[in-house]
This record gives structure tokens, sequence and C-alpha cells, in this order.
């Protein structure tokens, strides 16, 4: 597999389906507010792992497009509010000023408040599968999100700052901010494919171990990364005391902790053979990722 032009043509199709469905407009201006995010880019990598997911149990990946794009705004809403001046205090954001820098906070407020509201409908606006299969992935997906998943991880991580935290804590934090949302990802990709209990364990270790490396790995970019390539501020995990890989374990602890939570999480994909190729090429990327 050529993994550079799937990549590519995964996320045209992500692209594609985000402009087509932002066009339908609400009244006001935080539409605005919410394209200007959503519509800058990323790397998409969690509706690309949702949809891949779906293809290493033999279906199609672009059926699954609007619950893929769904949560896709989600975390473009969990960006825009990590980026407030109460939160991290960042001024750029995928390569462009940050949401609120541009509209201001209180629309940037309602500009995430709109994307988390907006993700719930376009899942629901899911065809070919059996309601009962959907009801199941949306509410698994909003438990991600939630005070269980991903807003309670930005909870850990504001309580975290200026404090030394245990290994075990700091795990929690990243399973939550980051960990949560990969679940929901191939979670979701693997109910909506009709996984088994045994592909759903597997596939369920793999996505906290994937979202594991995938955050070791921001804390390491907020040190040595590139802001250009990144598209966001080096240093701003310093900047708060934020208790992170780096900080806990040094950078050459993190970069070895991500390297092995990266062969960890290749183990958990051995029983479904080829088709999950491209879960594997996700998985290497983790940690050679430059953005
Ligand atoms: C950034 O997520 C926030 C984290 C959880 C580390 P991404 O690195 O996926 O950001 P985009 O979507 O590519 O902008
Ligand atoms: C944020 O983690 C995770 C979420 C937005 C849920 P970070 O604060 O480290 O993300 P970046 O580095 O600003 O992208
Ligand atoms: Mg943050
Ligand atoms: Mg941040
Ligand atoms: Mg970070």
């Amino acid at each position: 597999m050529d993994f550079a032009v799937y990549y590519d043509n995964q996320r045209k199709l992500i692209e594609n389906f985000l402009e087509t469905r932002m066009a339908k407009k609400g009244i006001s201006k935080v539409d605005d507010a919410m394209a200007y995010s959503l519509l800058a880019g990323g790397k998409r990598i969690r509706p690309v792992l949702l949809m891949a997911t779906a293809e290493a149990l033999g279906k199609k990946g672009y059926n699954y497009l609007p619950v893929a794009c769904g949560l896709e705004m989600i975390h473009t809403y969990s960006l825009i509010h990590d980026d407030l001046p109460c939160m991290d205090d960042d001024d750029y954001r995928r390569g462009r000023l940050t949401n609120h820098k541009v509209f201001g906070e209180a629309m940037a407020v309602l500009a995430g408040d709109g994307l988390l509201t907006l993700a719930f409908e376009v899942m629901l606006e899911q065809k070919n599968v059996e309601s009962a299969v959907l009801i199941e992935v949306v509410r698994e997906m909003a438990m991600c999100a939630g005070n269980y998943g991903m807003v309670g991880g930005q909870g850990l991580d504001l309580e975290a700052e200026g404090k030394e935290i245990s290994a075990e804590e700091l795990r929690k934090l990243h399973a939550g901010k980051t960990g949560a949302l990969f679940i929901g990802a191939v979670r979701g990709g693997a109910h909506l494919a009709g996984a088994t209990d045994e592909q759903l364990l597997a596939l369920t270790k793999f996505a906290d171990l994937l979202g594991l490396a995938f955050q070791i790995t921001d804390d390491i970019l907020d040190v040595e990364g590139d802001a250009e390539a990144m598209g966001k501020p080096v240093g701003s995990d310093a900047k708060n005391q934020k208790s992170t890989y780096v900080s806990l374990y040094s950078l050459e602890g993190a970069k070895a902790l991500a390297a092995k939570t990266v062969d960890e999480a290749l183990q958990c994909l051995e029983i479904f053979g080829d088709k999950a190729d491209a879960l594997r090429e996700i998985t290497k990327l983790m940690c050679n990722r430059k953005n």
C-alpha cells in the first residue's frame, strides 16, 4: 500500500464532506467562526482512523463519513476551547490565528459549542447502519467526549498545572484528554463495521495505546518541534507549567516510551492480517510525525 496516497485520498473525502456540510448555514456569524477553525486543515487523524478501522474489518471506510466527520467537529471544538486565554492561551492553531484572536473570546466559546452540537446532528445523519448500532456509536462518542473522557482529561490537565504528579496520574490525564477521542474513533469504526467482541477488545486496547503514543509525541513536539510545521506554538506546556511526559520522563525518556507504546499498539493488530495495514501505517506515524 502507498500510505501517502491512501492518507491523501481519505483526507480529501473528509475535507469535501466537511465543506459541503458547513454550506448549510445557521442564523448568525457563529457559522463563520465554526468554519474558520473546522476548515483550516489539520491532520484529520481521528476520522481517518475511524475509516481505517472499518476497513480493517472488511468494510468501506467512506461509508461512514458522517460519523467520522462528526468526531472531527468534536475534536475541533476541543482545540478552540483549549486555546482560549482561560485555558492554554495560545495564539496560533492549524497555521492561523486562534479562533478567539479573530472572532473574540465570546464568539470562540460559541463556535466550540456550535461544533459540539452540530457533531451530534451530523453523526445521526449516518445512513445504512441499523438504528441500534448508530445509537450505541453515538452514545459512546458522547461518553468519550465528555466528563468521563476528553473533558474530564482537560479538567485533570488544569488541576495538574504547576504540580508534580505521578506516572499513573499522568497516564490517566492523557488517556482522558487525548486517548478518549482515539477510542471513540476506533470503537466507532469497529461498531459500524460489525466487529466481534474479540475484535472490539483488541481494537480498544490498540486505540488506548495509540492515543497515548500520540499525546507523548505532542508533548515532545511542544519542546523540540517546528512551530511552522505544526501550525501551533512550541513551548506552550512550559509556559503553563503543564504536567507532560517530557516534564516527568525527560525528552529521551518520553521518546523511548512513545516508541515502546507504538510497538505495543502494533501487537494488538496481529489478529487482523493485511486488512489492518492502513492502521499499522497510522500507528507508525504516531512517533515519527513532525506536525
Ligand atoms: C491536537 O490534536 C490536540 C491533541 C490532542 C494533542 P491534533 O494534533 O490531531 O491537531 P490537528 O487536528 O492536526 O490540528
Ligand atoms: C489538548 O492537549 C488536548 C485537547 C484539545 C483535548 P494540548 O493542550 O497539549 O494540545 P495542543 O498542544 O494545544 O494541540
Ligand atoms: Mg491543553
Ligand atoms: Mg493546548
Ligand atoms: Mg500539546
